[in-house]
């Protein structure tokens, strides 16, 4: 029997569009070599022979995308959310940051982090990491080791605006990137670096410099945050008084996309037509984080645009702004969140619906990592079952239904299986 190919019987659903959801009742779907080689509602007569995983009654979905999240901030997620932004990054964020000097500390934290991560529905991640070199590379290091997920770590720079026990030197923040870049070569699989400079007020334009040139030789992703909070983009104003614009900070310095340059920028909450336009030219991608707008109380961000231009969209969690891991959450926040906008800011905006909320933890924010988060054949084969036995109904509920009511209403429990690029990793 053929050992890199293999069938699974299920109830699959997936997004090819954001209008649809996808549902083969009772379907088949061929897994070989890693890859979707096709979704069937009876088996292939060319597939007869090969390994058989009946996991009938379950759903079969792709796995879910977080395209924005801080690991060191779990450990005081759902804690301190009265304040806005920047009182709430001085107040409660970077006095955690700092602590992550500290190995031990950082390896007790990260270890429940990755636990977390290792079982929910996310397969794939871009992680903000912190200042600290070591502490980055013993985090790359634990997530490579539980299998749990795929995706991009990136060592914090930051080196202005900044409290002195978290800040580096502008040339040190520099060297300390080149020396972690050098040190990831070849070492892992399953992870890989990104550039991360925190935000334009973390970073002078010296270090943007430097970090433009590095991504230029180097050509690794970029992640940042762009226009989150009202206060924070007057800042960037006055900081950058020569910048077009929030988005312009970055793009000065060939951190904004474009080829060769794969970027995610997070929350995009207050951007003006000009910038949607550059990230629209660019292909940058923008990762919604519906619940860390509410909780910071940065507004509500205009997704139904960003997907009516066809822009890059997917969902992050971005812990600790957003207090939940789970990218089922943050589908039914983006949703929330879109009605609240539609009804009191601005009806020519309708709210999103569950199959564009699927799409978007889904296909949309898994483009930035390839052919991921759809089972249109060639698509990497990342999955999680479901089973939606705690979860009683006094009639049978159909399989669109079922997805439906666990995007509200799952949780880990209801996790019956996890894969990774045709692994299964429990
Ligand atoms: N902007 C700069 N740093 C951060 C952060 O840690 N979280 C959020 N939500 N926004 C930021
Ligand atoms: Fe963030």
């Amino acid at each position: 029997m053929q050992q890199n190919i293999f069938a699974i019987k299920a109830h699959i659903l997936y997004a090819q569009t954001p209008q649809e959801i996808r549902c083969t009742e009772d379907g088949y779907l061929v897994c070989e070599a890693g890859r979707v080689a096709g979704v069937f509602p009876v088996l292939p007569e060319q597939y007869r022979d090969i390994r058989l995983f009946d996991e009938s009654g379950k759903l079969l979905i792709p796995g879910l995308s977080d395209l924005h999240l801080h690991a060191p901030q779990y450990s005081f997620r759902g804690m301190g959310m009265d304040l806005e932004l920047l009182d709430w990054l001085n107040t409660h964020t970077f006095p955690e940051e700092a602590k992550y000097k500290d190995l031990l500390y950082a390896q007790a934290a990260y270890r429940i982090f990755i636990d977390a991560l290792l079982h929910s529905a996310t397969t794939r991640a871009c992680i903000f990491a912190t200042i600290h070199r070591e502490a980055t590379e013993l985090l790359m290091g634990m997530l490579e080791a539980s299998g749990g997920v795929k995706g991009f770590v990136g060592k914090v720079n930051m080196d202005r605006n900044s409290p002195d026990y978290l800040r580096e030197e502008t040339g040190e923040s520099l060297r300390e990137t080149r020396r972690w870049l050098a040190g990831c070569s070849g070492k892992y699989q399953n992870i890989a670096p990104i550039l991360t400079p925190r935000f334009t007020p973390s970073c002078s334009d010296s270090l943007l410099r430097g970090l433009g040139e590095l991504q230029w030789e180097s050509g690794v992703p970029v992640q940042s945050h762009l226009s989150e909070n009202e206060s924070e983009v007057a800042w960037v104003k006055s900081l950058c008084p020569d910048a077009a614009h929030y988005a312009d900070s970055y793009d000065r310095f060939r951190l904004f996309g474009g080829e060769g340059c794969p970027t995610v920028m997070a929350h995009c909450v207050h951007c003006t037509a000009e910038e949607l336009d550059l990230m629209q030219e660019r292909g940058v991608f923008i990762a919604h984080c519906p619940q860390s707008n509410t909780n910071l109380s940065s507004g509500a961000a205009p997704v139904r645009l960003f997907l009516e231009r066809g822009m890059h969209v997917g969902l992050g969690s971005d812990i600790a702004g957003g207090a939940h891991l789970s990218i089922f959450r943050a589908m039914a926040d983006a949703i929330q969140c879109s009605k609240l906008r539609w009804r009191l800011l601005d009806q020519s905006l309708r709210p999103l619906n569950i199959a564009e909320a699927f799409y978007l933890g889904t296909k949309g924010g898994g483009a930035f990592f390839g052919q991921v988060g759809s089972f249109e054949p060639g698509y990497l084969f990342d999955a999680v079952l479901l089973d939606d036995g705690s979860l009683p109904h006094p009639q049978p509920l159909t399989p669109l239904e079922r997805l439906e009511w666990l995007i509200y209403l799952g949780d880990e429990r209801n996790l019956a299986g996890k894969y990774i690029e045709g692994q299964r990793i429990f």
